[in-house]
């Protein structure tokens, strides 16, 4: 089962998650972060930026795979997840950009690019840590509903619904790709560690489906059930339709003293 902390901001939720990445960093420096993007980590960014300018973490060592790309959008928009990647967490959290990676959107060889990065992957020795969001219609990162768990990174059509979710960070809606290569389910679940964040009455229905409902590809988010090692934080407001709330409250305010998150 998932542990489930439930905290009562945002802004907490950032710092629980933070904690997370500051203890696997503690063990181990060089550690492989997977990096999400969207609005949901940002909380837990601003949270490393502050502990990295206060001189108590140094993330210079850290490598770094994101975890989907929009396929086709001009070299350096800056709505590419490159970009927001460079913006949101290598430059303020002072990564090793040479040590951060993303898939390559770019339509030339763009049928490869997905066997490209499941290698470098392996290369880096697989991801200690993978951050997630979850979409409103259930999934994480592109994989759309639909998409089998044993997935591997490759390109996905964006449904109707994730484009108008995402057409806010656009000037218009046609302007959001109609394509992405995310990395897959089955990529995601290879993690060692998986960090799921979720916030808001709009992600509640999709949370409850993910952490309690049954696994199904319909719900890409079920496969974390899947996963031994699976962190989620959520706020109160996403945590409004799971059934065992409480007792996932009572086991956070329980939790053994030896055991790390
Ligand atoms: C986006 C991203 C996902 C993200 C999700 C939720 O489309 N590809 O990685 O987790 O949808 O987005 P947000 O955090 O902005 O709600």
């Amino acid at each position: 089962m998932a542990e489930v902390v439930i905290v009562d901001s945002v802004g907490s939720a950032g710092e629980v998650a933070a904690d997370v990445v500051q203890r696997l960093v503690a063990e181990r420096p060089d550690a492989v972060l997977g990096l999400a993007t969207g609005s949901t980590p940002v909380p837990l960014y601003r949270a490393l930026e502050r502990r990295v300018a206060a001189g108590g973490l140094d993330l210079s060592r850290l490598r770094g795979f994101a975890l989907d790309e929009y396929v086709g959008l001009p070299e350096g928009h800056e709505q590419s997840y490159a970009s927001v990647i460079r913006r949101e967490v290598v430059e303020p959290l002072r990564l090793d950009a040479s040590a951060v990676h993303v898939p390559d959107g770019r339509p030339q060889d763009i049928e490869t690019a997905g066997a490209r990065y499941e290698a470098q992957l392996e290369e880096a020795g697989g991801i200690d840590l993978q951050i997630l969001g979850l979409g409103t219609d259930g999934h994480i990162g592109f994989n759309e509903p639909g998409s089998s768990f044993a997935s591997l990174t490759r390109v996905k059509t964006l449904t109707e619904q994730t484009r108008r979710d995402n057409a806010r960070f656009f000037t218009s809606p046609r302007e959001v790709p109609m394509h992405c290569i995310t990395q897959g389910v089955g990529t995601i679940l290879r993690a060692r560690h998986l960090l799921l964040l979720a916030f808001g009455e709009g992600k509640a229905e999709a949370l409850a489906a993910a952490v309690e409902g049954p696994l199904t590809a319909s719900v890409p988010g079920s496969a974390i059930q899947l996963h031994a090692r699976v962190t989620v934080v959520v706020d109160e407001a996403a945590a409004s339709r799971l059934a065992r709330a409480d007792y996932y409250r009572y086991a956070w305010a329980n939790k053994p003293s030896w055991q790390a998150v």
